[in-house]
């Protein structure tokens, strides 16, 4: 075979699709899960459930135990130092969301916001909400004809204005890792808070907080071989104290009465109401599992496919998206549209994605009405790249 993963094993997803001869080349919208996660769910459920952070009983402290346990096991595997600068969310959006709403008080009429031109809508639609909301610039960052931002640009557009940088590390339709350091420390040195979309990268590489000099970081645990309904949000601790509560509800405060209340700081405080306990502790599981497996083989695996990738497609004349150096490709056959090559994709029993991506502006400026987008994980093979180029050119003979 040719490229093998070792890693396709611990998927019984992958296992049943092999079953169902379907092919799952859209990773990048969701992972499959690996047995661990699938094992600590149950487990978890069939040890007798409980509320966290607020029973005495001694189910509700195992829970509790088990859920700070996991909050230590994320603040780990970001090496992010301390486990009070990670917030628990249902996904990257929940964490953007409220990051729109807690900085808001920061900002004022005419400050800018500075975004980049690639953004998911999730790393852009809050801040334009929030620009609307309060009168103030939102300025988008260019690219390049690569797909790419130019740094030492982006860094000439920081001003006294600007207030905040939000960014992503990895954009879910150009594939391509931004090496965001310089300009991240160019605005950490002129005062301006910057997040971090790394709903893309964290599953391909290890973040490290201590070194990325970034306030905050968003990630969501279904894209990273975790479970759906479950997002981090680092918060460094400098940062967290600017924020402000923004949803409000059971265990988050120190005091109340009906009139007023004191919130307690976070992550707590910006944790209202009953977390996803079991999905938390399952995704702890999952990232443990990761730590145990050899991150430089999967990153040499996973480009070893994206080579495979681009050169098929470049062969077979399809149009790239920018200059892909990471996890995903997209791309349009000539004379074709996206959705109808997709459809013949899907009847194959080949799962890629088609459509704007969640990055309609993106796709105004390169001048697309959508495309097609295969995207990668440990767990596909060689043979599941050839499964999709067979059905490519079956699809290409009818469609062109
Ligand atoms: C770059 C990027 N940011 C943010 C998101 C939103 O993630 P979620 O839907 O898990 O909140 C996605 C999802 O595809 C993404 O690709």
């Amino acid at each position: 075979m040719l490229l093998p993963s070792p890693w396709r094993q611990f998927f019984p997803g992958m296992q049943a699709f092999t079953e169902q001869q379907q092919v799952w080349l859209d990773s990048a919208a969701t992972a499959q899960k690996p047995q661990v996660m699938l094992d600590a769910l149950c487990q978890y459920y069939q040890n007798g459930v409980a509320n966290v952070h607020r029973a005495q009983h001694a189910p509700g402290e195992r829970a509790t135990r088990a859920f700070e346990d996991a909050r230590r096991c994320v603040a780990h595997w970001l090496q992010a130092g301390t486990e009070d600068q990670v917030i628990f969310t249902k996904g990257s959006t929940e964490g953007i969301n409220l990051l729109s709403h807690a900085l808001a008080h920061h900002l004022q009429a005419g400050d800018e916001i500075l975004i980049s031109a690639y953004e998911h809508h999730a790393n852009l639609l809050p801040w334009q909400q929030l620009a609307q909301r309060q009168g103030l610039q939102l300025t988008v960052l260019p690219i390049n004809d690569d797909g790419h931002l130019d740094i030492e640009y982006a860094i000439h557009q920081l001003s006294p204005r600007t207030r905040l940088l939000a960014i992503s590390t990895l954009s879910n339709v150009i594939g391509h890792q931004q090496a965001l350091e310089p300009l991240l420390t160019a605005a950490r040195d002129m005062g301006i808070w910057t997040v971090i979309d790394g709903a893309q990268s964290a599953v391909h590489q290890r973040p490290n907080l201590q070194q990325l000099p970034c306030d905050f970081f968003v990630c969501s645990a279904h894209k990273l071989y975790g479970p759906d309904g479950v997002g981090i949000l680092f918060a460094r601790k400098q940062a967290a104290q600017a924020l402000r509560h923004w949803q409000f509800g059971g265990e988050m405060v120190r005091h109340c009465d009906y009139q007023h209340a004191e919130f307690l700081p976070a992550p707590l405080g910006f944790e209202p109401g009953t977390p996803s306990t079991a999905n938390i502790i399952a995704f702890a599981a999952t990232l443990v599992w990761l730590q145990s497996l050899d991150s430089s083989a999967i990153a040499a695996h996973e480009a070893a496919l994206h080579a495979q990738l681009l050169s098929g497609l470049q062969a077979r004349g399809m149009q790239i998206i920018g200059a892909p150096n990471c996890a995903l490709v997209s791309f349009n056959a000539p004379g074709v549209h996206h959705a109808d090559l997709a459809l013949l994709l899907g009847e194959q029993g080949v799962a890629v994605r088609a459509g704007h991506h969640c990055a309609m502006p993106l796709m105004q400026h390169l001048g697309l009405s959508g495309a097609l987008r295969v995207s990668l994980a440990m767990y596909n093979d060689g043979t599941d790249i050839q499964r999709l180029f067979s059905a490519l050119d079956q699809a290409l003979e009818i469609l062109q």
